[in-house]
């Protein structure tokens, strides 16, 4: 089968190599004309995805990269993942979306499939695209052409969650376009989920989003009260953990992060108040967990203190600044705000991440492109007033930190099996 995937990024270009590498034609299509021919020329920008992959494809013949639209009128599906960000207003921006069912309108051919993985609130498939996708090609969705939505459940850094064995859930606008999306995903695909409808698919992702960001908020809010008791909530985890049933662990950290947990369930947010509908649980997991990069710095402002120090004038080194640990994607990463906080505290930041040597630019904080990651020595280390371990990275030795580092504010139990002097380490 011939297939366009629109997106190349963290969700687009992995599943492209998996039907790539089950002998299906992909061509993946993207605006971004600088990743499109680092693709062509068998390169990937992903640190987690090998270029070996990517170039075994391309060498093969099964995976193209372009920017020509005009090849939808080749394939037999379109595969849409492209960003669902919030706005200013942090209100939904469906425009990647509403852009790309514009790309894709005028070559859209009889028979055509077309599945969005973005995620997004339930109505988006079945009324916003399928309205621009039936006014510029004049055909009938359901009837000429198939839609579909399938949410993407990725695990950047996780080696273990492979593509092909994530149960992938998928809704259609009719049955046969159901029948039609189940057939597509089962040429590269295990395990297939099917639901009712296309608004069932968009809320299932929701419903999984927004339980991680209730869950997050909860440890997170419980961390702040059991410290102020003298309990170390990450203690109270594992213990917790080791119930069979009933209980999955949650672990608590500076502030959400990624271009997922954060944003994608203030979707629904939004699209509730069409239903005069409130969405309690999501608004105040939001509030705790934005509350979160300034507590962190009451934290450390508290250890300097501690030591006969004010933030103002002290040399802060944040250690991580991709939003999780293993992965170089920077989007909505926490770090930002508490270097924000920190330097308008008065405090002199700088930040170390073995997967981002420089800071690229992004949409929210752009004041910080083109800063460097400092070295990895012990005279530069030791010459910050304190390290604040925001993102936990496996490549970090922390034996070494708690050698060179006077002082570190510990966000995410880094130093838990290290040998450290007292009061070095403060949790936050
Ligand atoms: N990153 C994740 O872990 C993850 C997991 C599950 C779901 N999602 C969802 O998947 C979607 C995509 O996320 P992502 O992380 O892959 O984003 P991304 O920014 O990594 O990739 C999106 C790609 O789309 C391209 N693009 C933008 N507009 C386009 C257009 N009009 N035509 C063609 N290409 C266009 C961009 O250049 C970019 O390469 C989002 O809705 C996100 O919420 C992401």
């Amino acid at each position: 089968m011939k297939i366009a995937i629109i997106g190349l990024g963290y969700v687009g270009l992995p599943l492209a190599l998996q039907f790539a590498k089950n002998r299906q034609h992909v061509v993946g299509l993207d605006i971004d004309t600088a990743k499109v021919d680092s693709l062509n020329r068998g390169e990937s920008y992903i640190k987690h995805i090998q270029s070996a992959d990517v170039k075994k494809q391309v060498k093969a013949g099964y995976f193209v990269a372009s920017s020509d639209f005009g090849m939808i009128r080749d394939v037999e599906a379109v595969l849409i993942c492209v960003p669902t960000p919030l706005n200013k207003n942090r209100e939904p921006d469906i425009s990647y979306i509403i852009n790309t069912g514009r790309a894709i309108a005028p070559h859209l051919q009889r028979g055509t499939t077309v599945v969005l993985e973005s995620t997004t609130y339930p109505g988006t498939t079945d009324e916003d695209l399928r309205a621009v996708l039936e006014k510029g090609s004049g055909l009938k969705a359901g009837a000429d052409f198939y839609l579909a939505f399938s949410p993407e459940r990725e695990d950047p850094g996780n080696p273990s969650s492979r593509v092909a064995d994530i149960p992938k859930v998928i809704g259609g606008f009719t049955p046969i376009c159901l029948e039609k999306a189940k057939a597509i995903y089962g040429l590269a695909l295990q395990n297939l989920v099917p639901v009712s409808s296309c608004r069932a698919a968009e809320s299932t992702k929701l419903l999984e989003n927004i339980f991680r960001s209730v869950n997050i908020a909860l440890v997170n809010e419980l961390k702040v009260v059991y410290a102020a008791m003298g309990i170390d909530i990450w203690e109270v985890i594992e213990a917790a953990k080791t119930k069979p049933f009933g209980f999955m662990p949650f672990y608590p950290g500076p502030g959400l992060g990624g271009h997922c947990i954060p944003i994608d369930p203030f979707y629904l947010t939004w699209k509730s108040r069409e239903y005069g509908q409130n969405t309690k649980f999501i608004e105040l997991a939001g509030e705790v967990n934005t509350a979160m990069p300034k507590y962190v710095v009451s934290r450390l402002m508290d250890a300097l203190n501690d030591g006969r120090k004010s933030l103002n004038g002290s040399r802060i080194l944040l250690l991580g600044l991709s939003y999780k640990a293993e992965v170089d994607d920077m989007r909505e990463s926490p770090t930002f705000v508490l270097m924000d906080l920190l330097t308008q505290g008065g405090a002199e930041v700088a930040y170390h991440d073995p997967f981002i040597p420089v800071i690229q630019p992004t949409r929210e904080h752009s004041h910080w492109t083109g800063t460097k990651s400092v070295r990895w020595d012990k005279k530069t280390i030791s010459g910050f007033d304190a390290v604040l371990i925001s993102t936990a990275h496996k490549a970090v030795d922390y034996a070494k930190l708690a050698q060179w580092a006077p002082l570190i504010v510990d966000t995410r139990n880094a130093m838990a099996r290290i040998k450290t002097k007292s009061k070095q380490v403060w949790k936050a």
